[in-house]
């Protein structure tokens, strides 16, 4: 178990403020009083490195020199999981190692330093157990916890830093989107958040920033989120801008667009694919083109289209639009198949329901 330094926050929320942001946490907007840190030195190419005496601190502001790599070069990657209070009052992350092993491949992609499980795991547990009141417990509510590390090594020079932050912060959370509505998706035709060979399959903030232009696009077409296909692979579906996507058939299947490097290997998308073959669906990780999906809902086949991350958990999709054409039904309502995967997953996550799979830490 790592030891960490404390210093307790001198100024923390009120019960009373916390309440008032737990009765309405939004999404990313409210923080913890604290947050861990824990810095790095050494040199990735030759394999040298130490991770320093992991620290909690006060909540606060970051003093980095100007200078610092990840401001010039975005070298910088991160995590998203929740944790959730039971009826019990206990407090559960949801399948923490799956993030603790993406960051460290994400990691190896962006030549930044690999994070022992034991300290990614044990500053989860430790920011968790001292921010412990605030997780909210309203219906979808959730304490999210967002890891990140950056370059904060001060060097302009073109080459993997030789100084990483590791961080988490917390964020008390409700519904990503509001409750069971279907958002409408417009589809990127002029722009991509990844190509092959890219980044596409790191959780870097780049590929976040790639899509934001198109998702402003999508923004002036009335959509909530934005959908990027692959032009090489006939327009083959990739996924949202921080979102996988799922595809519902008449005949018991589930089709997702499989994992080529481009697209993030979702927690909550490899968790929807165990409960969906449990409950005796065929799941399918392939190809899945425009086309298809444009066929599919013409032929009446295509029977949902949800969306899924851990920020997102399960949301119905309804209309895919773009400039030329709008393809599914105006009056989409939250799929029957969405939403009792939806419900499955929850309460695997607070507690009500069994965790068969040992998914919870
Ligand atoms: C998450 O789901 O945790 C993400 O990082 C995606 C972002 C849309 C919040």
């Amino acid at each position: 178990m790592t030891t960490f330094s404390t210093t307790p926050n001198p100024n923390p929320a009120s019960p009373q403020r916390r309440q008032e942001i737990l009765d309405a946490p939004g999404f990313g907007q409210y923080f913890t009083d604290h947050m861990v840190q824990i810095q790095w030195r050494g040199n990735v190419e030759a394999g040298t490195g130490e991770w320093e005496q992991p620290q909690v601190l006060p909540y606060g502001p970051l003093s980095m020199d100007p200078a610092s790599a990840v401001l010039h070069y975005g070298q910088e990657i991160f995590e998203g999981l929740k944790a959730y209070k039971h009826g019990d009052g206990s407090v559960w992350t949801f399948r923490p190692e799956k993030n603790a092993a993406r960051i460290n491949r994400s990691a190896r992609r962006m030549a930044m330093p690999a994070l022992p499980e034991e300290l990614f795991l044990d500053s989860l547990k430790e920011l968790v157990s001292r921010d412990k009141d605030w997780v909210p417990t309203g219906d979808g509510q959730s304490l999210y916890l967002r890891p990140f590390m950056i370059a904060n090594e001060v060097f302009l020079g073109v080459r993997a830093a030789r100084e990483v932050l590791f961080s988490v912060i917390a964020s008390p959370a409700g519904n990503y989107f509001g409750e069971g509505t279907a958002v409408d998706i417009w589809l990127s035709k002029n722009w991509a958040r990844a190509g092959h060979g890219g980044t596409g399959n790191a959780k870097c903030g780049g590929n976040y920033a790639a899509s934001l232009i198109a998702q402003m696009e999508g923004d002036a077409h009335g959509c909530q989120q934005v959908i990027f296909t692959d032009p090489q692979r006939g327009n083959a579906i990739e996924e949202l801008g921080g979102m996988n996507v799922f595809f519902v058939f008449d005949d018991n299947t589930l089709v997702t667009p499989e994992l080529t490097g481009t697209i993030l290997e979702g927690v909550t998308r490899d968790s929807i694919i165990q409960l969906a073959k449990d409950r005796g669906m065929t799941v399918q990780e392939r190809a899945f083109t425009l086309d298809e999906w444009r066929d599919g809902v013409n032929s009446g086949r295509l029977t949902e289209v949800f969306a899924c991350g851990t920020a997102a958990a399960i949301s119905p999709v309804g209309r895919l639009i773009s400039d030329t054409e709008v393809i599914g039904p105006d009056d989409a309502r939250p799929g029957e198949i969405t939403m009792s995967l939806r419900k499955e997953l929850l309460d695997i996550q607070t507690g009500r329901g069994e965790d068969r799979h040992g998914w919870l830490t």
